[in-house]
């Protein structure tokens, strides 16, 4: 089982989008997939028909009073939700109190038999974060061009080096991939904001060849809750997404 994190110290980015569509594509490849909803907001869980009682949730499992295994559902064949709601951040702060939080969700994905795990995390990096990047294989960090500064990368980019030092040496950062972009965009401000990035010393190299294009479909499938790939196979995020799952699978196994 590898895990994935999918991270930004911005909000509204992709992250969420993310999640679910590079789920549903390992999944559209035959793999198995448990996905982690992180985010109290619950915009992960709210992407599945399912309503999930308030103690199978990932809170009810970070403070003990369940098993990982009794509160993960199956979604969709394959595809298997830890979900989250509203008391998520108070279970994250109880859990930071105690001795060895920071191994809390390493320890808990364990026994965790899908072939991936995809983390999602909250817009403000916090205490839940490091968890998961402890908890990870990979880093994949969604930026958004219009939305972004280059020194909150740099500072996500150090955060995950302190993890690599101490908690969590394996930890790999993936790459950061533009999200609502096109390479061929002729807005001038979205392609000078890509190119600040792709030319800065540090955040450049890690600059990954796929994007995420602008696409509607995406909105209308998550607004009818259905699989992308199904909904709209033929759409610019369904090409994209897969080619972006091709690229990361290469880097993850490319170790
Ligand atoms: N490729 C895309 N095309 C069109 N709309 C998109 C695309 N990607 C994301 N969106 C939309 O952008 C909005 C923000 O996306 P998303 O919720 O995934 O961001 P997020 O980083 O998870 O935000 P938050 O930090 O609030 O959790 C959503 O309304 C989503 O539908
Ligand atoms: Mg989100």
């Amino acid at each position: 089982m590898k895990t994935i994190v999918l991270a930004n110290n911005k909000g509204g980015v992709g992250k969420t989008t993310s999640v679910l569509n590079l789920a549903d594509a390992l999944v559209a490849r035959g793999h198995t997939v448990l996905l982690i909803d992180g985010d109290q907001q619950g915009n992960l869980t709210q992407s599945f028909t399912y309503n999930p009682p308030p103690e199978r949730t990932l809170a009810s499992v970070l403070l003990g009073r369940m098993e990982l295994s009794e509160a993960v559902q199956e979604m969709r064949p394959g595809l298997y939700l830890l979900p989250s709601g509203g008391d998520l951040n108070d279970a994250v702060a109880k859990r930071a109190e105690q001795p060895g939080a920071e191994l809390a969700l390493r320890k808990l994905l364990m026994p965790v038999q899908t072939d991936y795990t995809i983390v999602d995390t909250p817009g403000s990096m916090g205490k839940f974060t490091d968890m998961a990047l402890t908890a990870a294989h990979g880093v994949l960090i969604p930026v958004h061009p219009e939305v972004y500064g280059i020194r909150g990368l740099v500072n996500l980019l150090g955060r995950c080096d302190m993890i690599v030092d101490g908690l969590n040496p394996s930890l790999k950062i993936l790459g950061l991939f533009f999200t609502q972009y096109n390479r061929n965009d002729r807005r001038v401000v979205l392609r000078s904001n890509v190119e600040a990035i792709e030319g800065h010393s540090v955040l450049g190299p890690y600059v990954l060849r796929s994007t995420i294009r602008d696409n509607v479909a995406v909105k209308e499938a998550q607004n009818q809750k259905q699989n992308l790939f199904e909904y709209a196979p033929e759409s610019n995020a369904a090409t994209d997404y897969t080619v972006l799952t091709s690229e990361l699978l290469d880097r993850l196994n490319n170790e």
